[in-house]
């Protein structure tokens, strides 16, 4: 490997887990403001495999070739002109470019310094890299976007997964009462991650024994089950669904607006000052971050048939370098 190149994952086409292959490729420069970072970890995450098979965010990223991948963890290597924020050998961790191509599936990036905020210090870099879009998402949908107040009562679709188990500790911390849905064997870890009360999807209808319901935290959609439209039923009036999957259907706000509550689409947007705090959390203990499992960079194939097998608890990670 040259020091022009490097080691990345590259699909020449939409389609399967088999696209992905480990190639060698140029590597990028930093231009002013930018760092140049070597990723030590990247996160997987759902709207990875959606976007190798050409749905997620393929639209914006056009036709293959492409690397794919938004969270890194990793040390800046370099920094362009006019960054005065970060410095060379500093640890990092960020979602950067988000929807546009960041290429985190290999062992450098390239981004605008302030997209980026200094890695955890009680997290290793596998479990950084699992924070930054799933923990982001939380957040901004629970802080920004529902502006979630002590004692409102919150519903965590998913609970279980990467987005979810943010979700759950970013609402109690918050204050909010947390209802979580996930499988039962779940619960458990749930309630010591804040859960207030955990409701098996697969055993009861959740609109059946969950009601008042100030904001439905939605990483489940109507493509399951009717998830998104069923949640109505449990919100208060005015109360406010943050449909998280597949954005908002006509139909989903015809009902809602009949129902008298809100439903908004969301889709993460890169925030440096918030996975700055988002850090502080979790060096201070507040917050824990689960990794299912860390595959090595030549095994993304098999990471993301485990990730569209729909059930990790927490995240799942490739490890790019040691
Ligand atoms: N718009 C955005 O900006 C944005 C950002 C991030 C994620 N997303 C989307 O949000 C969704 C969730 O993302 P993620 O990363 O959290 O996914 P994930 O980690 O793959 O979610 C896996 C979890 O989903 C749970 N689950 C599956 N079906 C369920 C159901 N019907 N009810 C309750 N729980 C269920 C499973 O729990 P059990 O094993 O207990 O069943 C499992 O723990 C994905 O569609 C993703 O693309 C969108």
């Amino acid at each position: 490997m040259s020091a022009d190149t490097m080691r990345a994952v590259v699909q020449d086409s939409f389609g399967g887990p088999e696209v992905l292959r480990v190639e060698s490729v140029p590597r990028p420069e930093p231009l002013p403001t930018e760092v140049l970072v070597r990723v030590h970890a990247a996160g997987i995450n759902p709207v990875d495999w959606k976007t190798r098979e050409g749905t997620g965010m393929a639209g914006v990223l056009g036709a293959p070739p492409f690397v794919l991948g938004w969270d890194v963890s990793g040390v800046v290597e370099a920094v362009g002109f006019g960054v005065t924020t970060l410095r060379v050998g500093d640890e990092v961790y960020g979602m950067p470019w988000f929807p546009r191509a960041a290429g985190g599936y290999g062992e450098y990036v390239t981004a605008p310094a302030r997209q980026f905020a200094r890695k955890p210090a009680a997290a290793s870099h596998e479990q950084a890299a699992a924070v930054p879009l799933a923990a982001l998402t939380a957040w901004q949908a629970l802080v920004d976007t529902a502006d979630v107040r002590p004692g409102q009562r919150v519903l965590v679709h998913a609970a279980a997964g990467g987005v979810g188990h943010f979700a759950v500790q970013f609402a109690k911390h918050l204050g909010a009462h947390v209802i979580a849905t996930a499988s039962s064997a779940r619960h458990e870890w749930l309630r010591e991650l804040g859960a207030d009360e955990a409701v098996d999807y697969r055993a009861v209808r959740f609109e059946d024994v969950v009601g008042d319901v100030d904001v439905v935290i939605d990483l489940v959609g109507d493509a399951h089950d009717k998830t998104s439209l069923r949640s109505l039923e449990v919100l208060r009036p005015g109360g406010l669904l943050v449909a998280i999957p597949a954005g908002v259907s006509p139909e989903l706000a015809e009902a809602a607006a009949e129902r008298g509550v809100r439903v908004t689409p969301f889709l993460v947007e890169p925030d440096g000052p918030a996975l700055h705090k988002i850090a502080e959390l979790i060096d201070a203990g507040q917050v824990v971050v689960e990794v299912a499992a860390v595959f090595p960079l030549e095994q993304v194939a098999q990471a993301h048939i485990q990730g569209e097998g729909g059930r990790t608890r927490g995240k799942l990670v490739l490890r790019v370098a040691e």
